[in-house]
Parts: structure tokens; sequence; C-alpha cells
């Protein structure tokens, strides 16, 4: 988290303080996947992570504490949240407040530039700002660490999206308290590599299964879990040798096939989990032509139909070109790494 924010006692900044402190964080795609919970309650993960924070489709989220009121309110874009949703940010919520020794009510007002529950990493970039607005709202003073860890126990990604750039997700040991303190996320500093990410929306409706639900499957069903996450570990190792290097190839073919094994691993629960529609295989089949052609452009997926291809900035152009000639029907967007989770300050307002 950036710590560029100050109060003053008076002006503009005074405001800020009214309503209730207001963070924001963009969404990671992660290069190596997690994949599986091995405790549900504490959201820890069977494998290690890695991912690229964007600088595309922030999330923006003011915590206003509200002592009179009965209950927490959570709004999501404008609309009253309602059911699951609503849940797990009171869920959240009540971590905070037990942390902090507090128990004073808040309303929560939710803005999203992604659409929600499409894969898109609206519940990492989510949780990381409600992670850092709530906490400042209760008066918690965290460092990143203890932020991530914090953003985590809404969604596991999330705790990747407290850093800006590249960030490495601990699945951590041990189990209960030990399990908790080692998972966590930190900045994976990697100098001379700046790729881009071009994302194909092929569908922007929300997802069928829950990311939940459908890692909750996996583990339970699927054959090929075990040997995933196997594999997870190899593909980890070697995604940070070639990130050290600064090799776009190599660190596009270790993320793409860690990708579509995590992919193969819930067409092979029971019943199968399948995010991957018609269209995206046909922006998997632009990627392959691409590459044919001499560009090197590798595509990653997550729980949704959406295709992210990673690619040197100077061919993004060309890269969104042959996606939207492989797929005409989805639009394209084009992400570079983006900042780390931070209160807004008075001047943003
Ligand atoms: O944290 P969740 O529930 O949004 O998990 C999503 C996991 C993937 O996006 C599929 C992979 C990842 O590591 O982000």
């Amino acid at each position: 988290m950036s710590t560029d924010h100050e109060w003053g006692p008076t002006g503009p900044q005074e405001r800020v303080l009214d309503r209730g402190p207001t963070a924001i964080a963009h969404p990671n795609i992660a290069l190596i996947k997690y994949w599986g919970k091995r405790d549900e309650r504490l959201i820890i993960p069977y494998v290690d992570s890695l991912s690229m924070t964007l600088d595309v489709f922030p999330t923006t989220t003011t915590v206003r504490l509200d002592p009179a009121a009965r209950t927490d309110t959570v709004t999501l874009d404008g609309t009253p949240a309602t059911g699951e949703p609503r849940q797990r940010v009171i869920a959240f919520l009540e971590l905070v407040r037990e942390m902090a020794g507090r128990t004073e009510p808040a309303a929560v007002d939710t803005r999203n530039a992604v659409p929600t529950g499409a894969g898109l990493a609206s519940s990492a970039s989510g949780f990381a700002a409600l992670a850092v607005a709530a906490a400042t709202a209760y008066g918690l003073d965290l460092d990143d660490t203890a932020l991530s860890r914090l953003a985590r126990r809404g969604s596991a990604s999330a705790a990747r999206s407290i850093f800006g750039g590249f960030a490495l997700c601990h699945a951590g040991q041990g189990v209960g308290a030990a399990a908790d303190i080692s998972s966590y996320a930190e900045p994976v500093p990697v100098p001379d590599f700046a790729p881009a990410l071009v994302i194909a929306l092929v569908n922007a409706g929300p997802k069928a299964v829950s990311s939940r639900a459908a890692m909750r499957r996996t583990v339970e069903t699927s054959p090929l879990y075990q040997a995933w996450a196997a594999s997870s570990k190899d593909d980890l190792t070697d995604m940070r040798a070639a990130l050290g290097r600064g090799d776009l190839e190599a660190v596009g073919e270790i993320a793409e096939r860690n990708a579509l094994g995590m992919h193969a691993t819930m067409l092979a629960a029971r019943p199968a989990v399948r995010y991957l529609s018609p269209a995206t295989v046909a922006v998997l089949d632009g990627v392959l032509q691409l590459r044919r052609d001499g560009i090197p452009a590798y595509a990653t997926m997550d729980a949704g139909p959406n295709v992210k291809v990673l690619c040197h900035p100077a061919d993004a152009a060309r890269v969104a070109e042959g996606v939207l000639g492989a797929a005409p029907g989805c639009s394209v967007v084009t992400a570079r790494c983006g900042p780390g989770a931070r209160l807004r300050t008075g001047a943003e307002q």
C-alpha cells in the first residue's frame, strides 16, 4: 500500500474523515495460479501463486462508521448488496472489528470499474480495497504484510492486490494460527520487465459457478488436482527465474501451461467445471496464430471465459487485432503493471 495519505486538521481532508476513508485497489492476474483452499474458514491456499497487478479496472471503496445504525449496510455499484456478496463483506467487517476491539456498524460503498463476478478479479481488487479502507476506519495500524493477510480473509487473490507490480502469495505452513500468520503476499521486484496484458472480454456476465464452489469441487473430486498442485511448484520456480531474466517468452509459456493445467483439473472434476466458452477457445486459437506469425503472445484464463494475453507492449495493438479477428464479438482492453492498494488522498476527492 502507498502511504501518501495525510489527514490535515482543516479543508478537504476533513471532509474525507467525515465520509470515512476511501481506498483504491486494482485487480491482479495470476501468472502462477491459486486454485484450492486447504482451510476454507481462514482462506489458506494449497499452492503459492504469483501475479501481476493491473493498471485498469480499479475498485474504489469507502467505509464510514455509523454508530447509530443497527446493522452494516453494503452498497455495490450504487445498489444495496444482497445475498452472498453482502454476507462476505459483513463477515469481513466482523473480522476487522474483532481485531480492532470495536463494535460500531459501518456503511460500505464499493464501486467496481470491472464487471463483478466475471473472472476479472473483482474479488481481488474488492477485498484489497475493503481491507485498506476498513482497517483505517476502525483504527488498525497494519503494515502491508498484515494488510495482505487481512485481505486474504476476504479472497486469497486479494492478498496480492495490496502490492503493485508483481506479487507472490505464500500458501503458508501448518494449520490454524500458524497457517494464518504464514500465508500472505509480498512484492517480487522485477526492475526491467513491464509487459502488456491484452484482456479479451468475451463475456462480461456473472459466472455460472462461483470460484469458491468450483475450487471445493475440484479439490474434492478431480483426480488431476494433486498433480497440478505439484507441477505448480516447479512452474513457480521456473517463473521466478524467467522474470529475473526479463524473458517474456519463458514467462508467457510458463503462465500459459500453468493456467491450462488449472483448467484441466476443473474439467476433470465431477461434475466438470467448465469456464471456457467457444469464444475463449477462438481467442486461444488466435493466440496460437499470433505465435505462428512470429509474435510472442501467451494466454491465461481465470474462473471465467475471458482471456488475458501477455505480450510485449510494442506488440499489444497487433495482439488486440489478432484477438478481435479470431473472436469478433469480444472487446479488448490493454493493461500494464499497476499500483498497489492505497488510501485516496483529499486532493483526489
Ligand atoms: O480469490 P478468488 O476466489 O477470486 O480466486 C480466484 C482464483 C483464480 O483467479 C482463478 C486464480 C488466481 O490465482 O487469481
